[in-house]
């Protein structure tokens, strides 16, 4: 019963609210496992058994947000804040570079001291010292004239989740300065504007049902992204979900795996966050569907400084330390890390 569903994902590339529901409440071990074969083989279909890496550039841990769930929200008196320069940027993507990475990821809290003018030039030096990197930025909602400007600076992708697709549940993990009206509309630019899109959500974050988690994967069904970043939600000490239990790895996993079946050909990482909650986890992830894992390229002295939740993994290691382990946990499940922008095979027919 419940795998015809599956079927039906896998053959259609939707499903009704309903559908979702059934499927994420009737959910057990050996319907995942049905799932996740399901899954691999679609994954490998599009791209074979092959990782791409992601280099995360943690710039900025100042937020002018007040984010629920989030470590690094402006009220955490207890964070020790920092921004990285020009120079120090441009240090980390050297030494990505000579890795092996070809993506670079500017990823930043909403920090007004970064202006366009400041982007820009970033997105400028970088595009042109490695023309052949893709540069993706994940730093908030701005205008949809920074969004082009950065566009036409040379941005290639553009990392904003939508966090949940359920107007109620978003009222309840962000104070009333944000709203999900607000966020899609930055999406739909964003989209409009020529980026490569990627969305996603966290898994078990508090007050979330199988009733919003249907609506976030309509919501993919309807935006289609070109990456869906999904991980659990983890509590941070110094927030006001402290408290809350964190999400689950199992249904991580099976949100993997419907999102693949969903979008074939989308970007689907395996999460710091589910590597994290589960040592493992990350090669579940993959065996579940994934397709990229995005190590922390970030000066080793700011990484312990950019918790967005506790017990963090990669904080004490230094970029090449992890480069190499996960290229050693990759090879363990028979998977190998490329060095290649890794672009979504969606663009192959649509743009050049
Ligand atoms: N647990 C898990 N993920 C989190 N994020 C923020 N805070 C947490 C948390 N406590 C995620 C959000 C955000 C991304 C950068 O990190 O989904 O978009
Ligand atoms: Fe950082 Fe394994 S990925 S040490």
């Amino acid at each position: 019963m419940m795998n015809q569903l599956i079927d039906k994902l896998k053959k259609d590339h939707r499903l009704t609210k309903e559908e979702y529901i059934a499927l994420l409440k009737n959910r057990d071990p050996e319907l995942s496992e049905y799932l996740f074969e399901k899954a691999r083989n679609v994954r490998e279909q599009y791209y074979g058994r092959d990782i791409y890496l992601r280099g995360l550039i943690e710039f900025t841990n100042y937020c002018k947000n007040d984010c629920y769930y989030c470590g690094i929200r402006r009220s955490n008196r207890n964070v020790s804040r920092y921004r990285l320069t020009k120079a120090q940027i441009l240090a980390c993507c050297r030494e990505g570079y000579l890795l092996g990475f070809r993506t670079f990821v500017l990823q930043g809290g909403e920090d007004g001291h970064y202006n366009d003018t400041m982007i820009v030039d970033i997105i400028r030096e970088i595009k042109s010292l490695y023309p052949d990197c893709a540069l993706t930025l994940s730093i908030g909602e701005r205008s949809y004239e920074s969004y082009k400007a950065f566009y036409d600076a040379g941005a290639d992708r553009y990392l904003l989740r939508h966090e949940t697709a359920d107007p109620i549940h978003y009222r309840r993990l962000h104070p009333s300065s944000l709203t999900l009206e607000a966020r899609k509309q930055c999406l739909q630019g964003l989209k409009e504007i020529g980026y490569q899109v990627g969305s996603g959500f966290m898994v078990g974050a508090p007050g979330q049902t199988p009733e919003s988690l249907a609506e976030d994967l309509l919501y993919l069904q309807e935006l289609r992204p070109h990456m869906v970043g999904i991980g659990p939600f983890i509590p941070h000490h110094d927030t006001p979900f402290s408290a809350e239990p964190e999400g689950t790895t199992e249904l991580t996993l099976f949100l993997l795996g419907l999102i693949r079946l969903m979008l074939p050909a989308v970007l689907l990482p395996a999460t710091t966050a589910i590597g994290t909650i589960d040592p493992a986890g990350r090669e579940k992830a993959i065996l579940a569907g994934a397709n990229v894992v995005m190590p922390n390229l970030s000066p080793k002295e700011v990484r312990d400084k950019y918790l967005l939740y506790d017990n963090k993994i990669c904080t004490g290691d230094e970029a090449a330390e992890c480069r190499h382990c996960i290229e050693g946990r990759m090879q363990l499940i028979g998977y190998q890390v490329v060095v290649d922008r890794g672009d979504s095979r969606a663009l192959d027919q649509s743009s050049t």
